[in-house]
């Protein structure tokens, strides 16, 4: 099977974002007709709705696409997502398509260790096998890059992976999503993007202690998510948006524009750049689904209830 490596018109080191996922889907299309079982056009569609680059590229280094991402402090410590480019030494280049799809669905890394759930394999474990295969065709458009990646700083006792099983059988559903039956296609099509490709509920939830997504809250905000940014509510309650429209929620997808007339900005706008190459179509199936969340409360910050308790 060919891959498309050294198409001559890539020049990834101008990376704003934009520039680097528009040139990208231009490779990942050229790749398309290579052989195999995997489509890299569809691939890099996967690609920006998961956000991969948003965590695996350091965007203010500017470093090479997927070399390497940027610290990112967490209650346990603080890791690092590594190089995921085609380099045989420093990235994937050595991975197996069984391997790639073995880490998204199952959270495990080339010799079978577990991974930490700050990927967020839980969320793209329900991927279909059709669109990791997909996503593995466009990531080897990818140029290899040999930035060594970085060792995670650990807390103790969290630097021992084996002691990772607990949290897997506590929060881990192993997928990929199946249907829910008696719902639409769209809502089924939306729940499926919104699940298991662009996790929003990753961000949008609130966590327990053991940083498991507290399920019983789930999409009802999170005041300290990723780089302690708050990710609000975004269930049908009067705390969250359930104001908005199906068409208002499709916008913010589409632009980044809020019904207020304010654009959205932090880890969101990265996630605009994803939904931005979906079809309205897709967009709109999960502004369907967003707009069948159950109405929930927000969860007072953690550190608020604690003092309360
Ligand atoms: C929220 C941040 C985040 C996002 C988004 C993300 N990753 Fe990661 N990823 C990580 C971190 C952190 C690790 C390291 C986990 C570990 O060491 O246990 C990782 C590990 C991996 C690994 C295992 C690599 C290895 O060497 O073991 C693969 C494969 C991977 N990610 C692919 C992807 C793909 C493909 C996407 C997009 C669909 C993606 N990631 C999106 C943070 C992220
Ligand atoms: C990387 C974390 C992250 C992910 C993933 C994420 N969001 Fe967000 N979202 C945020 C943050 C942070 C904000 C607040 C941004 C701001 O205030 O400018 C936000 C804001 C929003 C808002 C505006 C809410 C309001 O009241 O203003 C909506 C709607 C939204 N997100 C929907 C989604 C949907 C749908 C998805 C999945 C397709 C998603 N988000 C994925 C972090 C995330």
């Amino acid at each position: 099977m060919m891959t498309r490596r050294s198409f001559p018109a890539l020049k990834l080191s101008a990376t704003s974002l934009g520039a680097l996922v528009g040139v990208l889907c231009l490779a990942g299309a050229t790749a398309a007709h290579a052989a195999g079982p995997g489509n890299a056009a569809r691939g890099a569609v996967i690609f920006a709705a998961g956000d991969c680059v948003g965590c695996h590229t350091d965007l203010k280094a500017k470093t090479a696409p997927l070399s390497g991402g940027a610290p990112m402090p967490t209650d346990f410590g603080v890791f690092y997502a590594p190089n995921i480019t085609s380099d045989k030494v420093h990235g994937l280049g050595a991975w197996t398509e069984a391997e790639f799809k073995r880490a998204m669905r199952e959270g495990k890394g080339k010799g079978g260790e577990f991974l930490y759930p700050v990927f967020p394999y839980p969320a793209f474990s329900g991927m279909s096998d059709q669109d990791i295969s997909d996503l593995w065709a466009f990531m080897k458009t990818v140029p290899a890059s040999n930035r060594a990646s970085k060792a995670h700083e650990t807390k103790f006792p969290f630097g021992m992976r084996p002691l990772l099983i607990g949290w897997r059988v506590m929060f881990f559903h192993k997928g990929p999503l199946a249907p829910v039956a008696g719902k639409s296609a769209e809502w089924n099509r939306g729940r499926y993007l919104a699940e298991a490709v662009a996790h929003c509920g990753e961000c949008h939830s609130p966590r327990n202690k053991l940083g498991g997504i507290d399920e019983k809250n789930a999409y009802a905000g999170n005041p300290a998510g990723p780089d302690n940014q708050n990710a609000p509510n975004i269930t049908q309650h009067k705390d969250g948006i359930g104001s908005w429209s199906v068409g208002e929620i499709e916008e913010i997808l589409n632009s980044g524009g809020k019904p207020d007339g304010d654009y959205i900005g932090g880890g969101m706008g990265l996630v605009v750049e994803g939904t931005a190459k979906l079809s309205a179509a897709d967009r709109k199936a999960i502004a369907v689904y967003v707009k069948s969340l159950e109405a929930r409360a927000s969860t007072p910050k953690p550190a608020a209830a604690a003092k309360k308790g």
